[in-house]
């Protein structure tokens, strides 16, 4: 079993990431942290503890992580997932508070705890894996593997033309990362703009009265109508993306996707471009300079989404 320490800002669609690996049988969740994002990482924490009580994962814990980025304000999008995280329909306060330590310190301790034994899975912005980097400059060595979704390539940004959100809520943090020496795997809008859950996808998950299938289909209302809207001339039914189930997946899955190595830069000070992702394909790189330096990661390129939806949709509506 993969054991997974998860970073994520639910959010509609990490939470279905949350169900994913849930039902998952080869997943074992050791533990959650929160970050600002989609989100405030207060609320995001309290998300995270709805949606593992929904599916009986009690005693994982939940951290709390990073308030704000690392060098930029605040901003957060409720427009898309709801003033609540969860579309309006995340209920009451969950009874269980989240753990003291904080979601990097929770990431540097099972990392030390665990070497070479972790798979970091990161849905959100990567403040929370910055700060473990800098507490734990070791951390790249102590950690299996690490798959974040994030970062727009061929991909129009879906912030800006350029920019993806998870990057761009925290530029700063998303090079050190990708800077860090990890083994990392980017699951990037070019892959996850494909990942589109539609009408008769959702039809089947709301067909089905499971507790799951009408949690997903509540918190998912006014995510769809956000997608719709926004995609409506490109794709013409209801629907939405599940950027975060596919990271879930690829994780799980790894040759459920195709990938190129890169290494990935991220813009930091361009003055309608700050948070792209950049890569070099030239085929060379020049030694000495400092992207020669930097370890390359696997970039997914393709993924099969089809089976994504399958399993999604399967862990939605088993009883
Ligand atoms: C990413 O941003 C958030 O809106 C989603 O949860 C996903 O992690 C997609 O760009
Ligand atoms: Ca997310």
């Amino acid at each position: 079993r993969k054991r997974i320490v998860l970073d994520t800002d639910p959010g509609v669609d990490d939470a279905l990431a949350i169900l994913y690996l849930a039902a998952h049988p080869g997943a074992e969740i050791m533990a959650v942290g929160s970050v600002h994002g989609n989100v405030r990482a207060p609320v995001a924490a309290e998300n995270a503890v709805r949606v593992l009580e929904l599916v009986g994962l009690t005693e994982v814990p939940v951290a709390v992580g990073a308030r704000r980025p690392l060098s930029q304000a605040l901003r957060t999008a409720e427009f898309v997932h709801g003033e609540d995280g969860l579309g309006g329909a995340a209920g009451p306060p969950p009874w269980r508070r989240p753990v003291v330590e904080s979601a990097a310190e929770q990431i540097v301790r099972l990392a030390r705890q665990h070497p070479g034994e972790l798979s970091l899975l990161a849905l959100g912005p990567l403040t929370n894996v910055a700060l473990a980097l800098m507490l734990e400059p070791r951390l790249p060595y102590l950690l299996r593997e690490v798959v974040c979704m994030g970062g727009a390539f061929d991909a129009p940004g879906n912030i800006n033309a350029h920019a993806e959100a998870n990057v761009w809520h925290d530029p700063e943090a998303a090079e050190l990362v990708l800077s860090g020496g990890f083994e990392l795997r980017l699951v990037p809008l070019d892959v996850t703009e494909r990942a589109w859950a539609g009408s008769t996808w959702f039809e089947t998950v709301t067909g089905h009265d499971t507790p799951l299938a009408r949690f997903a289909s509540a918190i998912s209302r006014h995510y769809v109508d956000v997608y719709s809207s926004l995609l409506k001339d490109v794709r013409g039914e209801r629907g939405c993306l599940l950027h975060d189930p596919l990271a879930a997946a690829i994780l799980m899955d790894p040759s459920m996707a195709t990938y190129e190595e890169y290494r990935v830069m991220v813009e930091l000070t361009g003055t309608h471009s700050r948070g792209a992702t950049l890569v070099d394909r030239r085929g060379f790189v020049l030694p000495g300079t400092e992207q020669h330096r930097r370890r390359p990661v696997r970039v997914a390129v393709t993924a099969d989404v089809p089976v994504m939806l399958e399993k999604m949709q399967q862990a939605l509506v088993a009883v």
